[in-house]
């Protein structure tokens, strides 16, 4: 984001930990050796241990290409709470506390309150979603997510027609976040972010607690996240407590740090360059050496461009 260009493939990141990754991983090792090389990069820690196994009952993959590997989805993160490097949301979050947890809905609908993540989770049956996932900052991944749709969690609540925004808010403990103390100048905390009631509706946004069959570890967003896999990484925001239906668009985290570059909508968009340094139209893999190009709405326009028929998306980005 603004506080740091993405560094380059680290090793570690693509080391394989899963046998059925045993071919891939030997060809990524390959490829991330050269990227090693070329970028003077080194070793970073291990991922974390992983959380406990979740019950999954439907599998859907909306991409061919292979999922990243665990442990390159483990200790290559963005959450500036926990700090500003790509291994230090996996460092330095170990001792940060995702349970007991609850989620406070608020605003326009008929069952405001606070409820537990007992309450939030117990209707709802686990299904897995691969999905790729594209940082602005040029470097993508793809994630078997496990969780289920936002539109059946937010039905639940009972959005009014005053409900046309849905802002989330993830947890404000400064204590437990170092991000939260070194950044506090930098950016507004708690983290925010915002969707419009039928982008939270659609299909594909989905509420993940787990990947790869186990529950969030703490660096991705534990104990429940967003995902919305057309646009940039960003708006999958992580570790939410506060869910409210509004009627006015909200103001999101990275909008108000830099509104310029960071819009409400940030769908991706490879034909629109965020700023001076970061040209949108290529990305690289995890682990992989070579750029590929970006596709619009990151491959799901088909899906959702439908959303923004009649809007400008050079101005409303
Ligand atoms: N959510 C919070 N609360 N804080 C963050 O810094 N980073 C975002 C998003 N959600 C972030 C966040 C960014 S920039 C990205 S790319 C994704 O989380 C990264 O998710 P991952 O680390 O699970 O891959």
């Amino acid at each position: 984001m603004i506080i740091k260009t993405p560094a380059d493939v680290r090793s570690s990141e693509i080391t394989p930990e899963r046998v059925y990754w045993r071919r891939r991983a030997f060809l990524t090792s390959a490829g991330a050796a050269v990227a090693a090389f070329a970028t003077g990069a080194f070793v970073v820690e291990p991922a974390a241990a992983a959380g406990a196994k979740l019950d999954v009952t439907k599998r859907t993959t909306t991409t061919t290409d292979p999922p990243t590997p665990y442990s390159g989805v483990t200790t290559y993160n963005n959450y500036y709470e926990f700090g500003g490097d790509k291994s230090d949301p996996a460092t330095n979050s170990k001792d940060f506390k995702p349970k007991p947890w609850s989620v406070a809905i608020e605003g326009a609908c008929a069952k405001p309150g606070v409820y537990t993540l007992e309450d939030i989770l117990k209707p709802h049956s686990v299904e897995e979603r691969v999905y790729r996932h594209r940082c602005v900052e040029g470097w993508s991944i793809v994630v078997p997510w496990d969780g289920f749709p936002l539109s059946d969690l937010l039905k639940r609540y009972e959005p009014t027609g005053n409900a046309r925004f849905v802002e989330f808010t993830t947890i404000l403990r400064p204590q437990e976040m170092v991000g939260q103390r070194r950044f506090a100048q930098i950016l507004p905390w708690p983290y925010r972010e915002g969707l419009r009631i039928d982008e939270a509706m659609h299909p594909l946004t989905f509420v993940a607690i787990g990947l790869y069959g186990e529950e969030l570890a703490n660096q991705n967003g534990a104990p429940l996240r967003l995902v919305v896999p057309w646009k940039y990484g960003f708006k999958s925001i992580k570790s939410i407590v506060k869910i409210r239906f509004v009627d006015a668009q909200p103001v999101t985290t990275w909008q108000a740090a830099a509104p310029e570059y960071y819009g409400f909508y940030s769908n991706v968009n490879p034909s629109r360059t965020y700023s001076i340094y970061r040209d949108q139209a290529k990305e690289r893999r995890l682990g992989e050496f070579f750029m590929r190009n970006t596709l619009p709405f990151n491959g799901y326009a088909d899906q959702v461009a439908s959303l923004y028929a009649n809007m400008n998306l050079q101005k409303e980005f």
